[in-house]
């Protein structure tokens, strides 16, 4: 996918509804569930079996930056807003980009131990996104501190959100997908419906590595 340079400031670029987007060409991928062979335990392999999961069918993605910050655009259907769950037993809606820290990380394995991948986490509840790195299934590791921004809105049934991030921020070098203008990386999405009550390994998601151009 494309990544342009516009004119804009941060604030204008982190609000999904701002005109500055119209003219960012967008995509809509086809998201589908993860493999449930996949899942961590066997209890969840036999649950969602008959629950199913993967409830998003499509996201539609665009990216920008302005020469300081990289923002991503998603925009996806959810008839219900799981913005703010008031029962410890329910979810929030969520999305996240993943991106490989080195080249070769596998997108299935959500990376491995030589070949990590970071993840930028929004969640309707929490402010700001998670940061969060894996060497593999089941090694997510969210990090303390965040780079991340985002602005989410409803409008109908669908959630707009945009993710974004510095180019140069400081942590561990190896916590840190290289970006800059000029360079081209790779990118997958993944979106989690809390009313479906998924989470964690539970989502839709983006099959396929996407390259990303990020305009000089
Ligand atoms: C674009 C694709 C993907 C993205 C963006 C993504 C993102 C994430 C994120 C952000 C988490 C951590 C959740 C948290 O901190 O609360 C997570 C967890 C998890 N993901 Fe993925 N994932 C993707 C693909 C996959 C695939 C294909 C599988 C295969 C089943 C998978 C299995 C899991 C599992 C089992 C967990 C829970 C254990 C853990 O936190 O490491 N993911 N994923």
């Amino acid at each position: 996918m494309k990544c342009p340079r516009v004119t804009g400031t941060s604030s204008e670029l982190l609000d999904p509804a701002s005109p500055v987007w119209q003219s960012v060409p967008s995509e809509t991928l086809n998201l589908t569930a993860t493999p449930l062979v996949m899942q961590p335990s066997e209890y969840i392999q036999n649950k969602w079996q008959s629950l199913g999961h993967g409830a998003t069918p499509q996201v539609t993605v665009a990216s920008a930056h302005n020469g300081q910050e990289i923002y991503f655009r998603l925009e996806w259907e959810d008839a219900t807003d799981d913005g703010n769950p008031d029962d410890l037993a329910a979810f929030p809606d969520q999305a996240g980009v993943m991106m490989p820290i080195k080249e070769d990380a596998t997108l299935m394995e959500m990376g491995t131990a030589d070949q990590p991948v970071n993840m930028w986490l929004w969640r309707a509840d929490v402010d700001p996104p998670y940061y969060v790195t894996a060497t593999g299934r089941g090694t997510s590791k969210r990090h303390r501190e965040s780079p991340l921004a985002a602005k989410a809105a409803r409008d109908g049934g669908r959630w707009r959100v945009v993710i974004s991030r510095p180019f140069h921020v400081s942590l561990a070098a190896e916590d840190i997908v290289p970006l800059a203008p000029g360079m081209e990386h790779k990118c997958s999405f993944a979106v989690w419906q809390g009313s479906a009550q998924e989470r964690g390994g539970l989502k839709a998601y983006q099959q396929r590595w996407l390259p990303l151009e990020i305009a000089s």
